[in-house]
């Protein structure tokens, strides 16, 4: 495992995004996995403008997004669909049909899940996988006592991580109480993965995540395990 220190906020993205852009020259069909939430809308941006500058061409990878909410339409302005299609794809004219995330309205939602993970294997696996972290230790939404054999399926958010995503809505109240989300061995599949830390409360599980024991209770310490895995960590946090 990889760990770089970047300077901030500013600092960690510029070196992701330097990174996925890395990625992608080098293999312009890559399958991307993307992640939700504050920690990577900066990375973003700054591919958003390396696709402005003519850097990088993104019209032909292939994306699988973490994680969904259960119960959010896709329209809907705090589901996961909404935030990369406003946050990211549409601003690198990413056709939709490359765009996989797991559909939280599905009727059969188990059947949603299988086909989701075939949807990873038909497109032959993912070749690079964005993580960030959460307080708890959660990455996607595998939450502390996840299975590390789990595969795409369906989770109850532990309270920490509906307090946490409360801020995105008006209440606690309309925060979605499950969602689906890849699992550990779907993500522990990915062939290189990159983990951005940055953020209140992230000090102390970094640590714990990557000196502490490997355990279901801290399930991004899995990635000690993964073979081609980098972690930048936003040392201003610390
Ligand atoms: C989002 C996801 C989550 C977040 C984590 C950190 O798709 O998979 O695991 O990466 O909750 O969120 P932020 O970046 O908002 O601190």
């Amino acid at each position: 495992m990889d760990i770089i220190y970047a300077s901030n906020y500013e600092d960690m993205s510029r070196k992701a995004a330097t990174t996925i852009a890395q990625q992608v020259i080098k293999k312009p069909t890559s399958v991307l996995g993307f992640a939700t939430g504050s920690t990577p809308l900066r990375t973003y941006e700054i591919l958003i403008e390396f696709h402005r500058q003519g850097i990088v061409d993104f019209s032909y990878i292939n994306t699988f997004n973490l994680d969904e909410y259960v119960g959010l339409s896709s329209d809907h302005p705090q589901s996961y669909s909404f935030f990369m299609f406003k946050n990211f794809f549409r601003q690198i004219q990413l056709d939709p049909s490359r765009v996989h995330i797991p559909l939280g309205t599905a009727l059969d939602l188990s059947r949603e899940c299988t086909d989701y993970e075939e949807a990873i294997q038909n497109l032959s696996g993912i070749d690079f996988q964005l993580l960030g972290l959460g307080s708890n230790g959660h990455i996607g939404f595998n939450e502390p006592g996840v299975h590390f054999n789990s595969v795409t399926h369906v989770v109850s958010l532990s309270q920490e991580t509906i307090k946490a995503n409360s801020r995105f809505f008006n209440s606690l109240e309309e925060v979605p109480k499950k969602a689906i989300t890849m699992g550990i061995k779907s993500i522990m599949n990915t062939r290189k993965i990159l983990l951005l830390v940055s953020g209140e409360k992230k000090a102390e599980i970094i640590r714990r995540a990557l000196s502490g024991s490997i355990s279901e209770e801290v399930p991004a310490s899995v990635l000690q395990l993964h073979p081609n895995t980098t972690v930048i960590i936003d040392q201003s946090i610390l």
